[in-house]
């Protein structure tokens, strides 16, 4: 891929390093010609520790982040799907839990929120700058037609909503800047591990697919899909 549209080389974040996708995308960054320094940040690195349910280790990141020569890419990676017997995906109403509820809230939407709250002062005020978040088709109110999954839609959602609000923000002082959301695709990593059985052959992406085409994405951005989730192809979610 080529980012030409942005001013290079740059520098770049990337939140949920040690993720299926997350560890893709910043392999990808790393080797790339027109990026200089990534800072992978996970939840299990000691010298690059995020973790989106502790806010100061989020400003203590973004303290780091701040001694880059150049950022323009912040990527986030991370996300909760499902974790063992006491976090599953709900297929009815009776398995709302509040305390599951709150968890997948916790870091597929607050979390994120926290991220632009810390990383965004960061991000130049001229010059092609992306905040981008990995969502999911399944946060579309629109596209939600088999229900379930109670938790994890409406943590998307709720992530879509602080996305494009933010972006609103933002874009007050950075015209420049790109705020997405992005669809990865259904792709081969531990998250969706349990749920791949209806996906379709040949529709099952491996990491290092996902994370080129959403690079690609990014690559082609520009103002007038800030606010927006885009999928792995290019093409706008509905929201
Ligand atoms: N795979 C798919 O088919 C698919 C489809 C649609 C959307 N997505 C989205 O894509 C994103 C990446 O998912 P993936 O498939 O790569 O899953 P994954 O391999 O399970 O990666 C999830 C990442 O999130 C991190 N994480 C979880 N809780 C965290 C916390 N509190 N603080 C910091 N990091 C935390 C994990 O860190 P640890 O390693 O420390 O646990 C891991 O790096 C997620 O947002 C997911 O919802 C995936």
């Amino acid at each position: 891929m080529n980012f030409e549209t942005f001013e290079t080389p740059f520098d770049a974040v990337v939140i949920g390093a040690s993720g299926g996708i997350g560890a893709a995308v910043a392999e990808q960054l790393q080797a790339h010609p027109q990026v200089g320094s990534v800072l992978a940040l996970s939840r299990s690195s000691p010298a690059c520790h995020i973790d989106l349910s502790n806010e100061a280790t989020i400003a203590a990141a973004a303290s780091q982040a701040a001694k880059l020569a150049n950022l323009r890419l912040v990527f986030v990676a991370t996300g909760l799907l499902y974790d063992g017997e006491s976090l599953q995906p709900e297929k009815a109403l009776r398995a709302l839990d509040p305390a599951a509820m709150g968890r997948n809230f916790a870091v597929n939407a607050t979390g994120p929120a926290l991220v632009l709250k810390h990383f965004a002062p960061l991000l130049p005020r001229h010059g092609k700058s992306v905040f981008a978040a990995i969502s999911a088709r399944v946060g579309s109110i629109s596209d939600n037609r088999l229900g379930g999954w109670y938790s994890y839609r409406a943590s998307k959602a709720a992530l879509n909503m602080l996305l494009k609000t933010a972006a609103i923000e933002l874009g007050r002082t950075r015209k420049d800047l790109v705020v997405l959301g992005l669809h990865p695709g259904t792709v081969n990593t531990g998250l969706s591990k349990p749920f791949q059985s209806n996906v379709d052959e040949g529709r099952l992406f491996t990491p290092g697919q996902s994370a080129r085409y959403m690079l690609e994405v990014i690559a082609m951005a520009g103002p007038r899909h800030t606010g927006r989730v885009i999928a792995w192809d290019g093409e706008p979610v509905d929201p």
